[in-house]
């Protein structure tokens, strides 16, 4: 039965005020909520968006259906009340979702909220990257497969060289959003060999290139494990040619195993979620372009918040029903690859879902 209106109110004033943190059913805290502003990309990487597939005819999704930034805005607010502390803007390609640098105002001005940080293609990021900080974005995370041209060009399924994006660091770190991270998701076959001359350009610059297990996330991709190069291999072959020592985590659940070159040139990374999965810390939970709350990047199912804000409901509507998402949690995908193979299941795509 719905509260009478003065006592909704109450139950509103006392959820307001009230910030708790919230377990799932494996005691793992919810601490960092990825957002997803953009179904689309201007990239039609084959692992993720393949070309056969998302052609002129791919109907994406219609910008009525997208949160917009006062919906977003609210979430976060609520989120951040429910112990989240740190943002990821993701896509699709986040830098296509038009006035971005605005949304990144609202959510700056959220208490509680630490970091914000972006992940990108890069290829439009010379032009927003000043903007983007002046909004209060704190850093970027920038996706590079390849720096050889023609590689880099067939990669991302629309023939666009490595220049721009390049650029787009430069600008990224003249405007301060640093640490500034670089992810190359490494294929055997197609990329591995794209792995020390991205080390060699990086070392001593700054950047921070981490290389990523490639995994079987979607179902577009025809995944197969022989194109996996495990985190310890290309940690040999890295250490070969300039020695490592590993690095403690920033901070607890970190994804990446971070090292540093013994010579003080810098620290790259490790992401090894087939190899090394690391769900026993994972704290994050993820937002659809649409509004759609998943628990983990594998999910094939979530819950619809965007009907929740359209049909106006109260900030203590939408507190419990965090509560009751999270509370009910028991997601564990990466480990239960590992423990029962292969899992063939319908799950939601990458470029929904931003990684
Ligand atoms: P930092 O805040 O800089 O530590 O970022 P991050 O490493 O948490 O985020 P990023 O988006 O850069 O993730 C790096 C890679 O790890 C991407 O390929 C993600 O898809 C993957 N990744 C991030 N979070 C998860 C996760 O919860 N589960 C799995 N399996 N992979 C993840
Ligand atoms: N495996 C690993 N990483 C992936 N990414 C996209 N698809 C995959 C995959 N199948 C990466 C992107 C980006 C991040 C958000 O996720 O390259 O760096
Ligand atoms: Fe490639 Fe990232 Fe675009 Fe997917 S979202 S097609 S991985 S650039
Ligand atoms: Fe978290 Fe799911 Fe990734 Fe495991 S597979 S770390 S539960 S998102």
């Amino acid at each position: 039965m719905p509260l009478p209106q003065s006592a909704q109110r109450l139950d509103d004033r006392r959820s307001a005020a009230e910030e708790k943190d919230v377990d799932d059913q494996f005691g793992r805290r919810l601490r960092d909520l990825r957002i997803s502003v953009i179904d689309r990309c201007n990239f039609r990487c084959d692992y993720c968006m393949p070309m056969e597939t998302y052609g002129e005819d791919y109907s994406f999704l219609d910008p009525d259906h997208y949160l917009s930034f006062d919906e977003i805005e609210r979430l976060v607010r609520l989120f951040s009340r429910r112990g989240v502390r740190k943002i990821r803007i993701t896509g699709g390609e986040p830098l296509l979702r038009p006035n971005l640098d605005e949304l990144i105002d609202k959510i700056s001005g959220v208490q509680g909220i630490e970091d914000i940080a972006l992940t990108t293609n890069g290829y439009l990021l010379e032009d927003q990257a000043s903007a983007l900080a002046d909004a209060g974005l704190h850093r970027v995370t920038v996706s590079l497969d390849a720096l050889d041209p023609e590689l880099y060009r067939e990669m991302n399924g629309v023939g666009k060289g490595p220049e721009p994006v390049l650029d787009g660091i430069e600008a990224a770190d003249e405007a301060g959003l640093e640490p500034i991270k670089i992810n190359t998701v490494v294929r055997r076959g197609i990329n591995d060999e794209s792995v020390l001359p991205l080390v060699r350009h990086f070392r001593g610059t700054g950047r921070i290139v981490r290389f990523i297990e490639y995994m079987d996330v979607g179902t577009r991709n025809g995944w197969d494990r022989s194109e996996v190069v495990p985190s310890a291999e290309l940690k040999d072959r890295i250490s070969d040619a300039f020695p490592i020592d590993p690095l403690d985590s920033n901070y607890p659940g970190e994804v990446a195993n971070r090292y540093a070159f013994t010579d003080g040139t810098g620290e790259i990374g490790f992401v090894s979620s087939i190899t090394n999965p690391f769900c026993g810390d994972c704290t994050r939970a993820r937002l659809s372009t649409e509004g759609t709350l998943y628990t983990c990047l594998f999910a094939n199912e979530g819950e619809d918040f965007r009907s929740l804000l359209r049909d106006e409901a109260s900030d203590a509507a939408i507190l419990d029903q965090i509560d009751a998402v999270w509370g009910r949690r028991d997601d564990r995908y990466s480990e239960e690859r590992t423990e029962e193979g292969e899992q063939s299941d319908e799950r939601i795509e990458m470029y929904q879902i931003g990684g």
